[in-house]
């Protein structure tokens, strides 16, 4: 299994306020939709809550056309159409039992998720928005530039639909 991690970050690492996002850029859901669908989610319970309301009323509402997968350490946490896993160990095993080689899981968020996977994930797609939040409540743990390296980059200028300059790159780990 390739495990990679997908994330849209500002300048100071910053990616979430009061269980939510930040901006609303139409081509980084673009981005995050195209790269993640088909493949495995993986994400905190935090996260998944921020994802809407489901039919039954409850908070959060799985990614359609992925397989689901929340992290919590909440053992009466449980909802359908969503694996949930109560440690990083059990939740490994299952992947590496059910995924082959190639296949391909992402790690969505959110900043608690992302600090317990940075040094196991394979590659980083990361989405770098060019813009500050002193507020933030939330970040992206620090990507040591000498662990990554890049193999891919795409800049976007902003424009009338996406308020900030994004740049879409890709690290994969040194070594790997
Ligand atoms: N910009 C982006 O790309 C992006 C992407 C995703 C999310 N976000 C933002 O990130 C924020 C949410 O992040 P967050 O850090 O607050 O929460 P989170 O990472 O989404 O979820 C944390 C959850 O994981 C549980 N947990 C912690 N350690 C665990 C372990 N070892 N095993 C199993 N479960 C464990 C926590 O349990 P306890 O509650 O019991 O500690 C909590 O329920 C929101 O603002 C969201 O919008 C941004």
């Amino acid at each position: 299994m390739i495990l990679s991690i997908i994330s849209a970050i500002a300048n100071n690492n910053e990616i979430g306020m009061k269980n939510e996002l930040l901006w609303n850029l139409p081509i980084d859901m673009k981005h995050f939709r195209e790269t993640t669908s088909g493949h495995p989610v993986i994400m905190g319970q935090k996260t998944f809550e921020s994802l809407g309301v489901s039919p039954d009323g409850t908070l959060g509402k799985p990614l359609p056309n992925r397989r689901n997968i929340v992290l919590t350490l909440d053992k009466d946490f449980k909802r359908e159409e969503v694996e949930v896993y109560y440690s990083i160990g059990e939740l490994e095993k299952e992947l590496n039992e059910t995924m082959g080689k190639e296949e391909e899981a992402f790690i969505i968020g959110g900043g608690q998720i992302y600090k317990l996977f940075i040094d196991k994930a394979d590659r980083l797609y990361i989405t770098h928005v060019d813009a500050s939040f002193p507020d933030a409540d939330t970040l992206f743990p620090a990507i040591d530039q000498t662990k990554w390296k890049i193999i891919s980059e795409d800049r976007h200028e902003k424009d009338e639909k996406n308020i900030y300059d994004c740049n879409f790159i890709i690290y994969e780990r040194i070594g790997k």
